[in-house]
């Protein structure tokens, strides 16, 4: 179908633009984590530099599920949305207690730590672990809703599982971190919200349904809560 057409177009493109950053430069479990975390509600133009100062002053879990609430208002202080730093430090000692501070390399098992929900846990899992599972975030479902013309409502949990199903078919086995991050890094460069997504520069246009009816800005449809 459509969606297997996807995966080659996308990994070249992303190998020719992928963004360089700390984390895929050297994607350690704790690093993809932290930067996931932060890369929740914040821009990762923002997030550079309260990554670069977290990890120098809390180089491992175990440290980071030492330190102090204090010391870890302090990191986190201008990021905002403070109960993501309370559910790290949360998770933190968690992995020391169950995992002997190392993150547990599987998407069921990240799920069951404090703040990873099922597009966390499948980031980590993918682009640290290499498991094939896909991170289905707004910028994926709107990526993919237009390709797809599918004017189901976002905002549905059922629709947001079928997509996940959907993505679980088609993530690379071989690169999975690489596709999930180049989807990402579509969303944010060109497949845009408003305004004018870039459609000139985008590896999928020749697959994708908005752009052949010219409805980009329809997508993703999505209702009021
Ligand atoms: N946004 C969320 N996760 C990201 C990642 N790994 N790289 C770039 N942007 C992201």
């Amino acid at each position: 179908g459509l969606l297997a057409k996807v995966s080659t177009p996308l990994l070249e493109w992303y190998d020719k633009h992928a963004r360089v950053l700390p984390w895929r430069s050297n994607p350690e479990p704790y690093w993809v984590w932290l930067s996931e975390i932060m890369l929740q509600q914040t821009r990762v133009e923002a997030v550079l530099p309260y990554f670069q100062r977290f990890v120098e002053v809390l180089p491992d879990i175990s440290s980071l599920a030492d330190a102090s609430e204090e010391q870890l208002h302090k990191l986190w202080e201008g990021l905002g949305y403070y109960s993501r730093i309370r559910n790290l430090h949360k998770a933190a000692r968690q992995v020391v207690e169950r995992y002997d501070g190392k993150l547990p390399p599987s998407y069921e098992l990240l799920l069951d730590l404090c703040g990873i929900g099922e597009y966390t846990a499948g980031a980590i899992a993918s682009i640290a672990f290499g498991e094939p599972v896909p991170a289905v975030d707004g910028n994926v479902l709107r990526v993919f809703s237009r390709i797809l013309g599918c004017e189901s409502d976002i905002a549905s949990p059922q629709v947001k599982k079928a997509y996940r199903e959907l993505l679980q078919e088609i993530v690379s086995r071989h690169r999975p971190g690489d596709f999930n991050q180049a989807v990402m890094d579509l969303g944010a460069g060109v497949c845009l919200p408003n305004g004018t997504p870039m459609c000139g520069c985008c590896p999928l246009s020749h697959l994708c349904t908005a752009f052949r009816e010219g409805t980009q800005l329809a997508f993703p449809i999505k209702s009021a809560k």
